[in-house]
């Protein structure tokens, strides 16, 4: 029997995600030893990169590969908007600015969606599941250490209001990966990919850390 291409992909970016969660910023954050403003910060670059994930999803809603993923539930523009909006005011949008990683990633997101549906799945897989994983974790710390209302403005990003049951959610979504109109060496550059989004938020991890620095 095969292994799954669910189980096969979380398996080869298992060490990565480790290395993601015990980040210095990651650690910093969820040990509450940060300010806002890096909670802020960090959020900008969310919103970078979920704007490229979701303004290629129109064009790729009826792909072949890609299309079975596109979930409008899943959609996290407005929410970070919400969130941006309370962290830094109603004139956010003069002053966000991605970092270095950050545009890397959100160019690489943005040309897979142009160009290859398959590795658009990668990095759809990469924020969105994990989201819906330990995002919950982040949202409980938030909450905790900035005081936002528990699932309210602050940390909307991490609240799926139209997804009843994640568990259950997460459970079909492996069901499409398993599924996926891909052959084995498409799916191996679906792992690739994956990890390179892994490498992504790394980037963006370090090039926060630099600017709040904690953990040093
Ligand atoms: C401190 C930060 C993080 C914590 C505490 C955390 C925690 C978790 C937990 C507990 C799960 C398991 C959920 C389950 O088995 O159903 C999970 C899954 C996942 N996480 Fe994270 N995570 C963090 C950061 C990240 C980052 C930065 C990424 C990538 C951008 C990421 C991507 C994923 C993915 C893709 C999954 C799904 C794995 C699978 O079942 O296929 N996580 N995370």
């Amino acid at each position: 029997m095969t292994t799954p291409f669910s189980t096969l992909i979380r398996t080869a970016s298992h060490q990565q995600h480790t290395e993601a969660e015990s980040s210095g910023f990651m650690t910093d954050l969820l040990g509450g030893r940060l300010g806002v403003d890096a909670y802020a910060r960090y959020t900008e670059q969310l919103w970078f990169v979920y704007r490229a994930l979701e303004e290629g999803a129109e064009a790729l809603r009826t792909d072949l590969v890609a299309g079975p993923f596109i979930r409008p539930e899943l959609f996290r523009t407005a929410a970070l908007e919400q969130d941006l909006a309370h962290l830094r005011g109603p004139g956010w949008r003069a002053g966000v600015s991605p970092l270095p990683a950050t545009t890397a990633y959100a160019d690489r997101v943005a040309s897979c969606a142009r160009e290859w549906p398959a590795g658009y799945v990668a990095h759809h897989y990469t924020r969105y599941l994990g989201d819906l994983s330990g995002g919950q974790i982040i949202r409980d710390r938030a909450e905790r250490t900035w005081g936002f209302a528990r699932k309210g403005d602050g940390v909307r990003f991490y609240v799926f209001d139209d997804i009843a049951n994640p568990a259950a959610f997460k459970r079909g979504y492996r069901e499409l990966l398993d599924a996926v109109h891909a052959d084995d060496l498409e799916k191996q550059r679906i792992v690739d990919e994956c990890k390179r989004a892994f490498d992504y938020n790394g980037a963006m991890f370090r090039e926060l850390a630099d600017e709040f620095p904690m953990s040093a």
